[in-house]
């Protein structure tokens, strides 16, 4: 009821949509007060004026807000189910979805609603988390709806179309390196690009000059980035050291080889010995020269830990002069190479970390902007 009424005072045309268990608890007339309009409840009810509800109300949305969210809506959509009138609105709409949970703690955790939580993300659906602490039913655990004012910051958030990079230059690295044996052969990793490129669409979106420095990739490019691609990891060292001057945020998110080969062949090096040795040679630390001579510019890098991932992390920042590591748990279901979602920690310089849950990269990366925005103001 309180998110209602604070959409309404910000002058949101607000549409109620509940369930017929939701009128258990609620009379869809305290809703028709609050919001000022019709609340729709059963598919089939006598329409005010003759239009297929579901279908006007998902079409007129320009954000859906599923508060609380229970178990079972998430499951439904999950699994594609639309037999009432809000998960046939949600069906039938192009909006962005929200789903604030809002459940027993025991029921969060199942695997199934968890399960149901992560594919509706990996779509692209947006959550909120729960807040822990005491709940309704008695129990305490994590389950509890957020405070309707995070609520409210999360919808405008999301909404505000952000302008805060207008004027910036943005470097960002991405992609996988090729280390040549030979003519034929390569040394490489599984870095897919997903995250540095949409590191790069946002920066983008949000109005800021973007390079992208890439390693050999199979996405779309982001339009309107100015892209050079290399192979190699000598070729993005020279290329980063080439730009970095003319920018003000460096985001180093390629997984650079450390090792490339001491000398490539040639020739195709022939099947003949039972045994090959190829010795290898370190690559440079691209973080670690831009830490260097970065100035006042801010260096954020990106570090894939399968161990001890916050000690790692924090030594690495301090060695290499970073602002920001964004580490990732390579070994998490739902983390690291190729997948559309990430599961991150931000481990800053002031020595902050901060966990993020799972979520599609291209939420990792405004996170990221997010950061790096509060550390260009404080400069
Ligand atoms: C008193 C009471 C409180 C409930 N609270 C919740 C809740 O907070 N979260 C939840 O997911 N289910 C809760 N349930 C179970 C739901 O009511 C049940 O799953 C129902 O099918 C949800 O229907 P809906 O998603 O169509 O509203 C509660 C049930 C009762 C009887």
């Amino acid at each position: 009821m309180e998110v209602v009424s604070k959409l309404r005072k910000l002058h949101v045309d607000v549409h109620v949509v509940m369930t017929d268990n939701a009128t258990e608890f609620i009379n869809p007339l305290t809703f028709r007060s609050i919001s000022n309009n019709p609340v729709t409840v059963g598919m089939f009810e006598n329409p005010q004026n003759w239009d297929i509800r579901h279908i006007s109300l998902a079409q007129k949305a320009d954000f859906i807000v599923v508060a609380p969210a229970t178990a079972n809506i998430i499951g439904k959509v999950a699994a594609g189910i639309a037999d009432d009138m809000l998960s046939t609105t949600i069906m039938a709409s192009n909006a962005p979805v929200l789903f604030v949970p809002a459940m027993n703690f025991k029921m969060y955790e199942n695997k199934i609603v968890q399960q149901n939580v992560s594919k509706l993300i990996s779509l692209g659906y947006l959550f909120m988390e729960p807040l822990s602490g005491l709940m309704a039913c008695g129990t305490t655990g994590k389950g509890r709806l957020p405070e309707p004012s995070d609520i409210i910051d999360y919808i405008i958030n999301t909404f505000d179309k952000k302008q805060d990079f207008t004027g910036l230059k943005v470097l960002i690295t991405a992609g996988p390196t090729k280390e040549a044996i030979d003519p034929v052969r390569y040394i490489s990793n599984h870095s897919s690009g997903k995250m540095g490129y949409a590191i790069a669409s946002a920066a983008l979106k949000r109005g800021a000059e973007v390079k992208l420095i890439s390693g050999p990739v199979n996405i779309e490019k982001p339009c309107g980035a100015i892209i050079s691609n290399v192979n190699s990891g000598m070729e993005m060292y020279e290329e980063v050291m080439r730009q970095y001057k003319d920018c003000d945020i460096l985001i180093m998110v390629a997984a650079v080889a450390d090792y490339r080969c001491l000398s490539v062949s040639d020739k195709k090096i022939k099947k003949s010995q039972d045994n090959l040795t190829i010795s290898l040679t370190k690559n440079p630390d691209i973080a670690a020269e831009l830490g260097k001579v970065k100035e006042d510019r801010i260096l954020v890098g990106f570090s894939a830990e399968t161990d001890d991932l916050e000690k790692n992390a924090m030594e690495k920042l301090k060695s290499k002069n970073m602002d920001m590591i964004v580490a990732n748990d390579i070994s998490k279901e739902g983390a690291g190479f190729c997948s559309d979602t990430n599961i991150v920690k931000f481990i800053i310089k002031n020595g902050q970390i901060k966990s993020l849950p799972i979520m599609l990269k291209s939420q990792v990366a405004d996170n990221i902007l997010d950061e790096v925005i509060m550390m260009k103001k404080i400069i």
